[in-house]
C-alpha cells in the first residue's frame, strides 16, 4: 500500500521505517530540514536501537522516501498517517501544529484515502477532529474522508520491536461511515498476530492514555512502597519480586527508583489532572502519582545532602542523564531536576551519560552542570554520587577504581540496579530506594539544603530559591510551579 507519513519524530520515524520493512511504499514528510537532511543520508535524527539500519536499508531498497512537502505526501498515499508532536514542551498540549497539519493537507487528499492520526491528542480535542477534517474538505469542494485514530504503544529504547511485534493494535473510528477506513488500517497491519481491536475514537484515546496513566501508577505505587520499605525495614526488591508472580499483578513496571521521565508519561499524568481538575472531576490517585514522582527526585537529592553532611561546596558526580537507558531524549529526564536542586544546594555537578548528544543537550538545558568524557573523570574527587539512569555500562563500573578517584566513598543508587555488596566491598556507603539502607536515614531529621539561619542566611536563602525557580522552570516546570 502506497502509505504517506506526516511528521518524522519519534512516532512517525518509526512508524514509516517499519511499515517500509513490512514491503509497503512509505512517502515521509516533514518540514524540519535538519531531520531531513540527516534522514536522506540514511541517518535517523535521534539514537533508536535499529533505526539507522532500518532507514538506510529501506531508503535503497526505495520502500521509504522523505520530502519536505507534506501536501505533495498527502496527494501521493492510499492512506495518509499523521504524526505531528502535540506537546507544548512546556507540560501542556498543544493542537496548534496539528490543526494547521490538517489545514494543509486534508483538502489535498485522494477522496478514498483514510486520514490516520497517529499524534498522542487531549480527549476534548478527538471530539474536534471529524468536525474539523470534514470542514476542510467541504471547504475545498471535496467529499469527505475517512478519519481513523491509531494510537502507538511503542517504547523509546525498543520502539522497533514493539512496533513489529505489538501486544495489540487499537483502531478508533472517528469518521468513519462505510468502515473504508478500518479496513485500510487492518491491510496496513496484515502482517500482525496480535489481537486487532477496534472501537470507538474516544475509548481508542482512552485505551492509550489509560495504559501510560496505569504504568504510571504502578512505579509510583512502587516508590511509595519503597518509602514504607525502607521506614519499617523491608526490601523492597524482593517485596516487589514476590508481588510480581501473582498474574493479577505481574513484576514489570514496579521497580522503585527516582522515577519516570520522558516525552508521554509525565506529560499525560500531569495533562490529565490538570484537565480534570478544569472540567470539574475529582482525579486525587493520579494527583498523587503525580506528586509521588516529583518528589521522589527532591528525596534523591534529600538523601545525598544527608550522606555527605551538606551539599554547599561538594562534588557530586551524577551517572546517567537520558530518561532511561537507550535512548538520547532528555526530556523532563529526572536527571535535569537533580542537577538543577544540587547546583541550587551550591554543590558542582559532574555528570556522565554514555550518550554525547544527551551530554551536549544537559549543558544547554541545565548551564551550571559540567559534563566528563567518561565515567571515571565524572567520579573524580567527586564527594558523592548518583545514579540516575541504569545504562548497562554503570553496572560494568569497577568499584575499586572508582573507590580511588572518588573524594568520598558515598553512592546513592536512584535505580536500584547496583550490587550493594560490590560497592561495599569497595568501601563505599551505598542507599537507595526501599533497600533496607535507608531505613535509618528516613527517620532522622531533615537536613536544611544550604539555607544558612540569621540575616545573611535569609538573603542567601532567597538567592537559593529564586536560583533554583529559574534553574527549575528551564528542566521541569512541574516542580518550578
Ligand atoms: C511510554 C510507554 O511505556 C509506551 O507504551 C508508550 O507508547 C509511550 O510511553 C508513548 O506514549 O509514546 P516511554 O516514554 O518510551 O514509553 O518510556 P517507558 O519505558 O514507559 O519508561 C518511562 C519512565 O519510567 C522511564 O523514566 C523509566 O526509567 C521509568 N520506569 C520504568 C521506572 O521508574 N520504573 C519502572 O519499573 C519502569
Amino acid at each position: 500500500m502506497k502509505v504517506s507519513v506526516i511528521g518524522l519524530g519519534y512516532v512517525g520515524l518509526v512508524t514509516s521505517a517499519c511499515l517500509a520493512e513490512w514491503g509497503h511504499d512509505v512517502l515521509g514528510a516533514d518540514n524540519n530540514r535538519r531531520r531531513l537532511d540527516a534522514l536522506l543520508r540514511g541517518a535517523a535524527p535521534f539514537h533508536e536501537p535499529g533505526l539507522d539500519a532500518m532507514v538506510a536499508d529501506n531508503l535503497e531498497r526505495r520502500r521509504l522516501r522523505f520530502t519536505a512537502s507534506a501536501t505533495q505526501a498527502a496527494r501521493d498515499g492510499d492512506a495518509v498517517i499523521v504524526a505531528v508532536g502535540t506537546h507544548d514542551g512546556n507540560g501542556g498540549w498543544q493542537t496548534l501544529t496539528i490543526q494547521s497539519c490538517l489545514a494543509d493537507i486534508v483538502p489535498e487528499m485522494p477522496d478514498d484515502a483514510p486520514l490516520i492520526i497517529r499524534s498522542t491528542m487531549p480527549p476534548d480535542f478527538i471530539r474536534r477532529m471529524a468536525l474539523i477534517a470534514r470542514a476542510i474538505r467541504s471547504e475545498a469542494g471535496r467529499k469527505p474522508v475517512p478519519v481513523m485514530l491509531n494510537p502507538e504503544f511503542t517504547r523509546e529504547g525498543s520502539a522497533i520491536r514493539d512496533f513489529m511485534h505489538p501486544e495489540r493494535v487499537v483502531f478508533g473510528s472517528v469518521d468513519d461511515p462505510d468502515g473504508h477506513g478500518l479496513r485500510t488500517l487492518q491491510e496496513l497491519y496484515a502482517n500482525v498476530t496480535a489481537p486487532m481491536l477496534s472501537m470507538s475514537a474516544m475509548d481508542a484515546a482512552f485505551a492509550k492514555l489509560g495504559a501510560n496513566l496505569f504504568l504510571a501508577t504502578k512505579i509510583s505505587f512502587a516508590n511509595e512502597l519503597a518509602a514504607l520499605c525502607d521506614a519499617y525495614g523491608a526490601h523492597v526488591d524482593n517485596v516487589v519480586q514476590a508481588m510480581g508472580h501473582d498474574p493479577r499483578i505481574g513484576p514489570t513496571f514496579l521497580r522503585a527508583g527516582v522515577g519516570f521521565g520522558g516525552s508521554c508519561l509525565p506529560h499525560q499524568v500531569s495533562m490529565t489532572v490538570r484537565d480534570a481538575d478544569r472540567d470539574g472531576i475529582d482525579s486525587p490517585l493520579l494527583d498523587a502519582v503525580n506528586r509521588i514522582n516529583h518528589r521522589q527526585r527532591l528525596d534523591l537529592v534529600q538523601h545525598l545532602a544527608r550522606m555527605v553532611g551538606q551539599l554547599e561546596g561538594q562534588r557530586v558526580a551524577l551517572l546517567g542523564l537520558t530518561f532511561k537507558p537507550h535512548t538520547d531524549d532528555l526530556r523532563d529526564a529526572p536527571s535535569l531536576t537533580v542537577a538543577a536542586e544540587l547546583l541550587a544546594a551550591g554543590a558542582t555537578v559532574v555528570a556522565y551519560d554514555p550518550m554525547p548528544s544527551a551530554r551536549a543537550r544537559a549543558i544547554e538545558l541545565v548551564p551550571d552542570l559540567v559534563v566528563a568524557d567518561d565515567v571515571y573523570a565524572a567520579l573524580a574527587n567527586a564527594s558523592a554520587a548518583a545514579l540516575v539512569t541504569e545504562w548497562p555500562e554503570f553496572l560494568q563500573i569497577d568499584w575499586s577504581r572508582a573507590a580511588e578517584a572518588v573524594r568520598r566513598r558515598i553512592i546513592f543508587d536512584g535505580r536500584n540496579a547496583l550490587d550493594p555488596s560490590q560497592l561495599r566491598a569497595a568501601g563505599f556507603t551505598y542507599s537507595a530506594f526501599g533497600r533496607m539502607v535507608t531505613g535509618q536515614v528516613a527517620a532522622m531529621e531533615p537536613v536544611q539544603m544550604a539555607m544558612p539561619s540569621g540575616r545573611e542566611g535569609r538573603g542567601a536563602g532567597r538567592r537559593t530559591s529564586s536560583r533554583r525557580r529559574r534553574a527549575l522552570a528551564r528542566v521541569d516546570p512541574e516542580s518550578a510551579a
